[in-house]
């Protein structure tokens, strides 16, 4: 009944990578930074689109990292993982922690040590620390799950991804429209 709502035009059986890619454009996600630490104090962070929640009772979300992520083998070694949802403000530490190549991505940016160990970044959104419970290669990313042990808002507006665009969550309504009227 709802396929059968959808026009012929608009269904693609197997889609292409660029057809995927062009789809996943138009659904829009939280830009945030994963941060992790590990027990020699060295700290991870990247900026990330792929969060999703997982499941109510127990608290359970998860996000994807690329397997060839310079970060990926200390997010493996954390047990705590922090989710950093970024402010509309925050698009340069957005672009920072996706493109800085150094082996310490932190200098410069404000943060500290969250309750759990893991660095929180200043001024974001909202913050979530999460619980490793388990962690799995699937194609050519790892997916961590963590269980939330504190969550935290501000009234702040959320940055958002859609496409190869970042957007303010007050803004994301017109660029939903303009994308539609290019479709
Ligand atoms: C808006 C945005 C969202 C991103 N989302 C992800 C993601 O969900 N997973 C991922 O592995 N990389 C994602 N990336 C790319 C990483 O941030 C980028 O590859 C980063 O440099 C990886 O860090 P590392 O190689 O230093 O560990 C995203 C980049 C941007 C700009």
């Amino acid at each position: 009944m709802v396929l059968s709502a959808i026009a012929a035009s608009e269904r693609e059986e197997v889609p292409s990578p660029e057809a995927l890619r062009t789809f996943l454009g138009t659904i829009p996600s939280p830009a945030a930074i994963a941060t992790a630490r590990n027990e020699r104090g060295e700290k991870a962070g990247v900026t990330i689109s792929s969060f999703t929640a997982v499941s109510l009772q127990p608290p359970i979300v998860a996000w994807c990292l690329r397997s060839s992520s310079y970060s990926r083998v200390l997010f493996e070694e954390a047990s705590i993982f922090a989710f950093n949802f970024l402010s509309d403000q925050q698009e340069a530490l957005c672009r920072h922690f996706a493109q800085v190549r150094s082996a310490d991505k932190f200098e410069g940016v404000l943060w500290q040590p969250g309750e759990y160990g893991a660095p929180v970044l200043s001024n974001c959104a909202a913050i979530m620390v999460c619980e490793k419970v388990d962690q799995q290669f699937i194609g050519d990313h790892v997916m961590f799950f963590g269980e939330a042990k504190s969550i935290r808002r501000t009234i702040q507006n959320g940055l958002v991804v859609i496409g190869p665009r970042l957007t303010s969550t007050l803004q994301l309504a017109d660029v939903v429209r303009q994308q539609r009227g290019g479709l």
